[in-house]
C-alpha cells in the first residue's frame, strides 16, 4: 500500500480488530505521519491530524503537557466549545490536578480498594458459577461486560436495579457508527442525554442520602480555584464526568476480557503456562493489556511549533497517539508480535503514554482482568469459541472496534 492512499477512516481495515500491518509499516516509513485530508476523515474530523505510532513518541507527546494540551479533547475530532477544558479528560494543569485529586481518593482510598476487590472476587465467582451452570454462554455481554459494568457501578454508586438498563445505553452510545445495529444520530444524541440526565437525578440522591461512592464525593465537593475561591460542579459538569466515568470503567475492561480469552485459546501453550503457575497473574495481566490495548488512540492539539521525528507539527495542529502500535513496538518489545503469559519486563501503554492522564481506573482493571481469567481457568479449561467478528463504530470513537457476541461452550 502507497502510505500517501492511507485511510484510518475507512472501517474495512478494522474488520479482523487493529490493523498492525499497517502500523507496523508507519512506525517503520512514517512514525510521524500527516494524516490526509480523505472524505471520511473531514466528514468525521474535519482537518487532517497526526498519526504517532512508535512507543518513544507516544510516550513523549503523552507527558508533554505544555507542548501537547488536552484541552480539545481525547478524540481527534475536538471537542464542542462547551465541553473544552471542563471534563477530567479535557483539562491541562493545573486545573486538571485539583479536579484529578478529588476523583482519585474515591480510586485510591485503601479502605476502597480493599472492599471493591472483595466485591470483584465476588462478582468472579458468581459470572463463572452462571456460566458453568449454563454449559456456557455469550462471552462479550455475560461475561466480559458483566464484570466490569457492575465494579464500575459499586464505585460509583448505582443501584443493582438501574444496571442493565443503563450499561445498555452505555454500549449502544458506544456503538453508535457500526453499520449492522442500525443506532442513528437521533437515537445518539438520546441515549447520551438519558445518561446525562441519569447522572444529575443520581447526584440528587446522593446529596440527600450521601454514601462513600465516587457520585456522593463528587457531588458535594468544593473546588478552590487559583483566587481561594471555591465552587462546586454544576449539573452539566456532573453529566459529562458521570458519562466519562460509565464509559471508561466499562467498555475498555470488557474489550480486554474478550480480546484476552481469544488471545488465551489462540496460545494454548501459554494458557496451559497460566494455569500452571498462579504466581504470574499479575505478569499475564499487563501481558492481555499489553496484547488487546482496547483504546487505540488518545488524541491532543500542539500548543507551539514543534519537531518530531524530523516533522513539523504546527502549532494548533490536531496529534493523535496510538497506543496498539506503541505496543507492538520492536524497539521495546523482545518478540512483540508473541503473546507471552510471563513477560518479564512490560511497559505497555495501554492505560496512556504516562504523565498527568494516565488511567484513573487501571488498578481496577487489572484487579478484574486477573481475577476473572484466574477464576476461570480455575474451574474449568476447557472452552468451544464459536465464530468472531469485530464491530466497528469507527474513527470518531477512542475504541474504535470491539469484539461482537460470540459464544462459548464448555468441551
Ligand atoms: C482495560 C481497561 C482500561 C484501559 C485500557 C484504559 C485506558 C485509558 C487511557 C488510554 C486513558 C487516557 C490516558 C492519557 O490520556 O494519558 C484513560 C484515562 C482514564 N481512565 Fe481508563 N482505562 C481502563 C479502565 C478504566 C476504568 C476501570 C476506569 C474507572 C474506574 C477508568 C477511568 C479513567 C479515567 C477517569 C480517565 C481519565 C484520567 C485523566 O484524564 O486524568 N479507566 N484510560
Amino acid at each position: 500500500m502507497d502510505l500517501s492512499t492511507v485511510d484510518l477512516s475507512d472501517r474495512a481495515l478494522y474488520a479482523g480488530g487493529f490493523p498492525h500491518a499497517l502500523f507496523a509499516r508507519l512506525r517503520e516509513e512514517a512514525p510521524v505521519f500527516l494524516h490526509p485530508a480523505t472524505p471520511g476523515v473531514m466528514e468525521r474530523i474535519g482537518e487532517p491530524f497526526w498519526v504517532v505510532s512508535r512507543f518513544a513518541h507516544v510516550r513523549q507527546v503523552s507527558r508533554d503537557t505544555e507542548g501537547f494540551a488536552a484541552t480539545d479533547g481525547p478524540a481527534i475530532e475536538r471537542f464542542a466549545e462547551d465541553r473544552r477544558n471542563l471534563t477530567i479528560v479535557s483539562m491541562d494543569p493545573p486545573d486538571h490536578r485539583r479536579l484529578r485529586g478529588l476523583i482519585s481518593k474515591g480510586f485510591f482510598l485503601p479502605r476502597m480498594v480493599d472492599q471493591l476487590s472483595e466485591q470483584i472476587e465476588t462478582w468472579c465467582r458468581r459470572i463463572v458459577d452462571d456460566l458453568l451452570a449454563d454449559g456456557g454462554c455469550e462471552f462479550v455481554n455475560d461475561v466480559a461486560y458483566r464484570l466490569p459494568m457492575n465494579t464500575i457501578a459499586d464505585v460509583v454508586g448505582i443501584p443493582e436495579s438501574d444496571r442493565q438498563e443503563l450499561f445498555e445505553r452505555v454500549n449502544r452510545l458506544m456503538l453508535a457508527g457500526e453499520p449492522s445495529l442500525g443506532i442513528d444520530e437521533t437515537e445518539r444524541a438520546e441515549q447520551e442525554a438519558a445518561i446525562f440526565n441519569y447522572g444529575i437525578e443520581l447526584a440528587g440522591e446522593k446529596r440527600a442520602n450521601p454514601d462513600d461512592g465516587v457520585w456522593s464525593a463528587l457531588t458535594q465537593a468544593e473546588f478552590e480555584d487559583e483566587s481561594g475561591a471555591t465552587s462546586q460542579l454544576n449539573d452539566f459538569e456532573l453529566a459529562l464526568f458521570f458519562l466519562i466515568l460509565v464509559i471508561a470503567g466499562s467498555e475498555t475492561t470488557r474489550n480486554t476480557l474478550s480480546a484476552g480469552l481469544l488471545a488465551f485459546e489462540n496460545n494454548p501453550e501459554q494458557k496451559q503456562r497460566f494455569i500452571a503457575d498462579p504466581s504470574i497473574t499479575d505478569l499475564a495481566t499487563e501481558e492481555l493489556l499489553r496484547w488487546t490495548s482496547p483504546v487505540l488512540f488518545f488524541a491532543r492539539t500542539a500548543t507551539r511549533d514543534t519537531e518530531l521525528a524530523g516533522q513539523t507539527i504546527k502549532q494548533g495542529d490536531r496529534v493523535s497517539i496510538w497506543y496498539p502500535s506503541a505496543n507492538r513496538d520492536p524497539a521495546e518489545f523482545a518478540d512483540a508480535n508473541q503473546f507471552l503469559v510471563d513477560r518479564p519486563v512490560n511497559r505497555h501503554t495501554s492505560f496512556g503514554g504516562g504523565g498527568p492522564h494516565l488511567c484513573l481506573g487501571a488498578h481496577l482493571a487489572r484487579k478484574q482482568i486477573g481475577c476473572l481469567f484466574r477464576e476461570l481457568f480455575s474451574r474449568t479449561e476447557a472452552l468451544h469459541i464459536g465464530p468472531t467478528h469485530w464491530y466497528v463504530a469507527g474513527l470518531h470513537n477512542n475504541v474504535t472496534c470491539s469484539l461482537a457476541p460470540y459464544q462459548v461452550e464448555l468441551g
